[in-house]
């Protein structure tokens, strides 16, 4: 072992004290997070003082992190972490995945095909339809859609406790034996991502916005199909081309069209007019 540290010697020790990790993944993961760190910190050059701001910022990030708060998953949401992963790991297949988001903690109630997943009422009704097939267009009977969403003012029901019954905005279904599935809902908003953490200031001082365009989120899954984590985006909605996640991917972007034809309204059991959204949704064979 060498005694004096140089700029280029020191990565490739540190990067060798992992050689005898038995596990391959784990020592080709450390290897890669040694030689990756200190190639930053070269073309960097830190003074002390800012190792040590950057030691502070992880620091807060991890006590901002609570049983119901997630700021490590907020950092690598808008450093654009998290959609690469799912890009990563999105089949090209099917229907394009993103970003899951820290506001799936709680169980969508089970609900019915057309039920109402907004406990509420006060905003623009909206019907959701769609047809789960798999990566051939044939049907996936029964495949299981989780939903989630904010209400028209941008909040999800955990964060609005004393305005919102727990399961506004959520619901679980189960499509039909054509794999089609359809519920009721309002036109959720945009909205900003939590901006009283540490992860807000970085925002703030890159004087960056924290919006997010208007969605639906959507786990889809079936047996046998690989599971999918989705959003449909709301086309028309601010921030669709500045998503403060970097989430927004072309297939994802859905037209809730204006429907003014009271029978159609009555059909679904919404007032009219309203907006109608549907989205297709692929998915692919584990073994495929
Ligand atoms: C969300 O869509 O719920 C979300 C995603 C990433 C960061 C914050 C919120
Ligand atoms: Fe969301």
């Amino acid at each position: 072992m060498s005694m004096d540290a140089t700029e280029t010697g020191v990565v490739e020790e540190a990067a060798a004290s992992f050689d005898g990790t038995p596990d391959a993944r784990t020592r080709q993961v450390l290897q890669a997070v040694t030689r990756h760190l200190h190639a930053l910190v070269r073309e960097l050059r830190p003074t002390q003082r800012e190792w040590e701001q950057a030691v502070d910022f992880l620091t807060a990030v991890g006590h901002a992190c609570t049983p119901t708060r997630q700021e490590f998953v907020l950092l690598s949401d808008v450093l654009g972490i998290s959609t690469l992963v799912e890009t990563i790991n999105t089949d090209p297949r099917g229907t394009q995945g993103t970003v899951l988001g820290p506001f799936h903690m709680t169980e969508s109630p089970r609900r019915a095909l057309g039920d109402t997943i907004d406990l509420i009422g006060t905003g623009t009704p909206c019907v959701v339809t769609g047809r789960v097939t798999d990566e051939t267009g044939a049907p996936v009977p029964g495949a299981s859609l989780d939903v989630w969403q904010c209400d028209e003012h941008g909040f999800y029901d955990v964060q609005r406790p004393d305005e919102q019954p727990p399961g506004n905005g959520r619901g679980l279904f189960t499509a039909d034996e054509h794999g089609r599935f359809r519920f009721r809902t309002v036109v959720p908003s945009h909205y900003p991502i939590p901006t009283d953490g540490p992860v807000g200031g970085l925002l703030q001082a890159a004087r960056r916005h924290p919006y997010r365009p208007a969605h639906i989120h959507l786990i889809a899954e079936a047996p046998g199909m690989r599971p999918l984590t989705t959003h449909l985006f709301v086309a028309d909605s601010p921030y669709i081309d500045g998503d403060a996640v970097f989430a927004v991917k072309s297939g994802l972007i859905v037209e809730f069209t204006e429907v003014a034809d009271p029978d159609e309204a009555r059909r679904h059991g919404v007032p009219s007019p309203f907006r109608h959204a549907d989205f297709p949704v692929r998915l692919t064979r584990e073994d495929a």
